[in-house]
């Protein structure tokens, strides 16, 4: 156990976060920046590229951010103790990522639950500032 783990496996779950959001915002850009993106075809063919890793592995970099935690946690945890902050920003993450599942797996889940899981995405960036800041 220590404390540069500690560190680093935090970071890791900020990474990992930064990935699973960016499903949002490369599908913006796709349908607002169209005309941006196509100027260069070397870009649009990157960006295309880029767009498919980020929208393909979206369930599995929001799993893993589980598995990160529950690494950063246990770290944490053994120097530490306990973590007000901490187990806020854990509480936010599992309720996303299982509300992740419930949607994908879902047969009829409706435009809210994509609204919540945006949203919740929102407040876990707010619970994860105010953890690390
Ligand atoms: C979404 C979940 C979490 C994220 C993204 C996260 C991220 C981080 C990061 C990046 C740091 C390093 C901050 C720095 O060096 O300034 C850190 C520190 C720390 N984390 Fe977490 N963490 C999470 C959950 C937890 C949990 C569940 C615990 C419970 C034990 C915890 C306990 C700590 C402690 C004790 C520190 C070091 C002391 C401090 O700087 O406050 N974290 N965390
Ligand atoms: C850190 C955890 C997660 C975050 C921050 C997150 C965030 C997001 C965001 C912002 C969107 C909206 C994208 C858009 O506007 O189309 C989205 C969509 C979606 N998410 Fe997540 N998510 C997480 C984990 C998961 C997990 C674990 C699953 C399933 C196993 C999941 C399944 C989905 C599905 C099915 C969509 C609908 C659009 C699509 O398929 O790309 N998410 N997520």
């Amino acid at each position: 156990m220590s404390t540069d783990l500690g560190e680093f496996l935090g970071y890791a779950i900020i990474t990992l976060y930064g990935l699973t959001v960016l499903n949002y915002f490369v599908k913006l850009a796709n349908r607002k920046l169209r005309p941006q993106i196509n100027k260069n075809k070397t870009f649009a063919k990157g960006f295309s590229l880029l767009t498919k890793f980020i929208v393909r592995n979206h369930k599995l970099f929001g799993l893993l951010t589980i598995v990160v935690l529950l690494s950063h946690a246990a770290n944490q945890f053994l120097i530490y103790g306990i973590s007000l902050t901490g187990g806020l920003a854990a509480s936010v993450l599992i309720l996303q990522v299982a509300l992740g599942i419930y949607g994908y797996k879902a047969k009829k889940k409706g435009k809210s639950w994509l609204r919540i899981h945006r949203s919740v995405a929102v407040l876990l960036l707010v619970a994860i500032g105010i953890h690390v800041l």
